[in-house]
C-alpha cells in the first residue's frame, strides 16, 4: 500500500502569452491528466491544479508586440488556453490564474514570511539597464551568449539550449531585447535567496530521490556539482506581484518566485481544506513539467518551501523532454506548431486520436518528433485496426447473433481460462507503468489487451462456428464482451472521450473504477447493450497532406526579409558577372581544395556576418572564419559537409586566425550557399579538382 493518503498533482502554469500547441500537451498536460484520471479511478483523493502564469517578461513582451496592455494579453490567452485544455479533456480541478487576488495575497504573504525570517540577502548590485527604454533588463528582456554552451540567444535567466539557469550578468555580449542596444550597468537593490548556503539541505533532498527520472535527477546533480548561487527573487519591473516591503517601490517578485506559489493559491481557491494538500506529510505532491522547468521545480521552489518551513516538498517531478514537429523545433514566433484550437477545426471530435498519438510518442526519455504521417499511422494502424476493430467486431456480432443481449457463457475451455487469467492481470500491469510515469508503456499494455481480444476472436472464429456450435459461440462472445467492458474502464485515463462513448454503447455505468476491471464479469448475461457505431475513423491521405502543406506555407510566410528572393523580374535583369582573365592549369593546380565537415560553429561577437567554424578537413581540424552568418544558423550547419581551400595562407580576422576558406556559391541577389559534392560518400579530405 502507498504511504500516501492523498495527492496534489500540478501541471506547469503556462505563460498566458499564446495558445496551446501539441508540444505543451505532450510535455506535461497529457501525462498529468492520465495520471490524475488513473488516481481518480483508483478512488484516491486527488486535486489536479493548474492555471495561467500571467506575470513575467514573456507577457509584457507580447503586450508590446500586439500593442495592447499586459492585462489584455493575459485575459485573452487565459481564456484561449483554458478552452483548449477543456476541449481536449485535460481535467483540472481548477485552472486559475496568477493575476487573481488570492494569488497576489498568497505570493506576497509567502515573500513576507521569508523576509521576516531573515532568509533573504539584501544586496545592491549592478544590473543591466537600457537607457533608450529607460528600464532595467531582467530575464527575457536581455539576450546574449550563454557562457556554458555558446548559444547566442540565451535569455537573462536561462539558456534554452543547454538548460542552464543564468543571471543576466553571466551573459557574454548582452543586448537588450527592447532596443537591441548594448545595456549599461546601474545600481539597484534586490533580495536574494541564498541557494549557496542552502546547498547542503537541497543536496540531501535531491539525494533522497534517486528514483526520479534519469533526465531530472541528472540535471539536478549537475547544477549541484557546479555549486548553487544566490538568486534574486525580486525584479525592477512594474508588471507582477508588488514586493511587500517599504523600501521596494517599483519592484515586483521574480516571476519564478510567484508562479509556483500559484499552485498553492489555486488550491486555496479550490478548497477551504487546501492546507492538507500542501502541509500534511501524507500528501504526495507531484509536479508535471517540461524539461526547461526542471531547476525551478527541483531546486528553487523546494528551497523556497524549505525556507518557509511549513510545507511538504515535491515527491516527484516527472519532466518530459521536448516534442519537435516534422523535424524542427516547435516555435510560436515562427508559427511552427500544431495549435490545439486549429486541430479541432480540421479533426472534429478526434481529440482522442491526438491524445493517443502524443502519448504513444511522448518525449519521456528523449526529444521526439511528431509527424503527421506518424499521427495517421497511429490512428489507422493502431486505434482503428487494433482497438476499434476488436470492439467493433464484438459489438456487431452481439447485435447480429443475440439482438444485443449479452449471451450466457457455457463451459470454459482451457484456452478460456488462460484468457481470463491474462485479462485480470492488465489493471495491475497498466497501473504499475502509470505509477512509474511510463505512460507510453502503459498505453502499450492497454493496446495489448485489445490485441489479446483480437487474437481470441481469430482463434475461435465465432463467425464460422455459429453454424455448427452455437453454444461455444455464446462463451466466446460473452468473454469478448467482458474484455470490451474492461477496455472501457482501462482506457479512460488515456482516451476519455472514447471511453465515455463505449460505456454508453455497452449501456454500462461509467462510474466503474479501475479495480472493477480485475473482474471478468462486468457484463451480466442478458444485459442489453445499445446500438453500436465505429469508435475511430480512418484518416485519409488528403487530410494529412493538407496539414503538411499548411506547415510548409507557414514556413514560407515566416522566412525573414533577408531570406526572400527578390522578385523575378529584377533577378532576370541582372546578368551573371563577366568571366575573369584566363589562368593556366598550373595556376589552378596550386589550389588544394578538400571536402570537410563542420564540427563546431558560433557567431563572431560584434559582427553581423562572421561565423567561426571548426572544420574536419580529413588532414586536420582547423578554425576558419567565414562570412556566412546572415545565411546560416550555427545550430543548422554543424555536421554539414563543405568544400574548403586548405592552402590559403592563414589570416587574422577579428583577432581569430583563419586557416582556410570555405567555398561558397553566390547568386545575383547576394545569397550564399555551400558548394559540396553531389554524392554523400565523399569522405573528409577528398580532393576537389
Ligand atoms: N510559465 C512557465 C513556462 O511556461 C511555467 C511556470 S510553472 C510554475 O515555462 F511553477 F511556475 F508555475
Ligand atoms: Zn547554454
Amino acid at each position: 500500500m502507498s504511504k500516501f493518503k492523498r495527492y496534489t498533482i500540478t501541471a506547469a502554469l503556462p505563460y498566458a502569452n499564446g495558445p496551446v500547441h501539441i508540444g505543451h500537451l505532450a510535455g506535461c498536460y497529457l501525462p498529468a491528466d492520465i495520471y490524475v484520471r488513473y488516481l481518480r479511478s483508483k478512488n484516491e483523493d486527488v486535486k489536479f491544479i493548474c492555471g495561467s502564469d500571467e506575470h513575467g517578461v514573456p507577457i509584457t513582451i507580447k503586450a508590446k508586440k500586439e500593442g495592447i496592455t499586459p492585462q489584455q494579453v493575459v485575459d485573452k490567452y487565459h481564456k484561449i488556453m483554458g478552452d483548449s485544455f477543456n476541449e481536449f479533456g485535460i481535467s483540472f480541478d481548477i485552472f486559475s490564474r496568477t493575476s487573481s487576488k488570492t494569488h497576489h495575497e498568497t505570493a506576497s504573504g509567502f515573500f513576507k514570511t521569508l523576509y521576516d525570517k531573515g532568509i533573504f540577502k539584501e544586496e545592491i548590485t549592478e544590473q543591466y539597464f537600457d537607457e533608450t527604454a529607460n528600464q532595467f533588463l531582467a530575464d527575457r528582456y536581455i539576450v546574449g551568449t550563454c557562457p556554458k554552451c555558446g548559444n547566442i540567444n540565451a535569455y537573462g535567466d536561462q539558456c534554452e539550449n543547454c538548460g542552464s539557469t543564468l543571471n543576466a550578468t553571466d551573459l557574454i555580449n548582452p543586448r537588450s531585447t527592447l532596443s537591441g542596444e548594448k545595456p549599461v550597468m546601474r545600481k539597484t537593490k534586490n533580495w536574494f535567496l541564498p541557494l549557496d548556503t542552502m546547498q547542503p539541505q537541497i543536496e540531501a533532498y535531491i539525494d533522497s530521490h534517486k528514483e526520479w527520472k534519469a533526465n531530472v535527477f541528472g540535471q539536478c546533480k549537475s547544477w549541484l556539482s557546479a555549486g548553487l548561487q544566490p538568486r534574486a527573487m525580486t525584479r525592477d519591473l512594474d508588471w507582477g506581484v508588488k514586493v511587500p516591503i517599504d523600501s521596494a517601490e517599483g519592484k515586483v517578485l521574480y516571476v519564478w518566485f510567484d508562479a509556483p506559489i500559484g499552485y498553492i493559491s489555486a488550491t486555496k481557491e479550490l478548497t477551504p481544506d487546501w492546507e492538507k494538500y500542501w502541509k500534511d506529510k501524507e500528501t504526495k505532491l507531484v509536479h508535471f513539467i517540461g524539461k526547461d522547468n526542471i531547476v525551478f521545480h527541483c531546486i528553487i521552489f523546494p528551497a523556497m518551501l524549505m525556507a518557509e518551513g511549513s510545507y511538504i516538498l515535491p515527491e516527484n517531478v516527472p519532466a518530459n523532454e521536448f516534442l519537435n514537429l516534422e523535424g524542427d523545433k516547435i516555435s510560436t514566433s515562427r508559427n511552427w506548431a500544431v495549435w490545439l484550437h486549429e486541430y479541432l477545426l480540421d479533426f472534429k471530435d478526434k481529440q482522442d486520436a491526438l491524445r493517443y498519438s502524443l502519448c504513444a510518442n511522448a518525449p519521456e526519455t528523449k526529444d521526439n518528433d511528431f509527424t503527421w504521417k506518424d499521427f495517421q499511422a497511429k490512428n489507422n494502424n493502431e486505434l482503428v485496426a487494433i482497438l476499434g476493430n476488436f470492439i467493433n467486431r464484438t459489438l456487431v456480432l452481439t447485435h447480429k447473433y443475440y439482438d444485443g443481449k449479452v449471451p450466457v457463457a457455457a463451459e470454459y475451455t482451457k484456452a478460456d481460462i488462460i484468457l481470463l487469467e491474462e485479462m485480470s492481470r492488465f489493471p495491475a500491469k497498466i497501473a504499475s507503468s502509470i505509477e512509474l510515469y511510463r505512460f507510453r508503456e502503459a498505453l502499450g499494455e492497454l493496446m495489448n489487451l485489445a490485441r489479446l481480444g483480437n487474437k481470441y476472436l481469430a482463434d475461435n472464429e465465432p463467425w464460422i462456428l455459429i453454424k455448427t456450435d452455437a453454444v461455444r459461440v455464446q462463451t466466446t462472445m460473452n468473454l469478448s464482451l467482458q474484455i470490451t467492458a474492461n477496455l472501457a474502464v482501462l482506457m479512460e485515463p488515456f482516451l476519455p472521450f472514447t471511453s465515455k462513448k463505449l460505456f454508453s454503447m455497452l449501456n454500462l455505468n461509467s462510474g466503474l473504477k479501475w479495480n472493477d476491471a480485475e473482474r471478468t464479469d462486468l457484463l451480466q448475461a442478458g444485459h442489453q447493450i445499445n446500438p453500436s457505431s465505429l469508435l475511430f475513423e480512418k484518416i485519409e491521405d488528403e487530410a494529412i497532406t493538407a496539414q503538411v502543406n499548411k506547415l510548409e506555407a507557414s514556413k514560407i510566410a515566416n522566412q525573414t526579409e533577408a531570406d526572400k528572393p527578390e522578385d523575378e523580374l529584377s533577378l532576370m535583369q541582372k546578368t551573371a558577372a563577366p568571366a575573369k582573365p584566363d589562368i593556366t592549369f598550373e595556376d589552378f593546380n596550386k589550389m588544394d581544395v578538400r571536402v570537410g565537415t563542420i564540427l563546431e560553429a558560433e557567431r563572431v561577437p560584434k559582427t553581423d556576418k562572421l561565423m567561426k567554424l571548426l572544420i574536419d578537413t580529413g588532414i586536420d581540424k582547423r578554425t576558419v572564419v567565414s562570412g556566412i552568418a546572415a545565411y546560416y544558423k550555427p545550430e543548422d550547419i554543424i555536421g554539414q559537409q563543405v568544400s574548403i581551400l586548405v592552402n590559403l595562407a592563414p589570416r587574422k580576422i577579428k583577432n581569430i586566425e583563419s586557416q582556410g576558406m570555405i567555398l561558397m556559391a553566390e547568386n545575383n541577389a547576394g545569397e550564399l550557399s555551400f558548394v559540396l559534392p553531389a554524392k554523400s560518400n565523399m569522405n573528409n579530405g577528398s580532393n576537389i579538382k
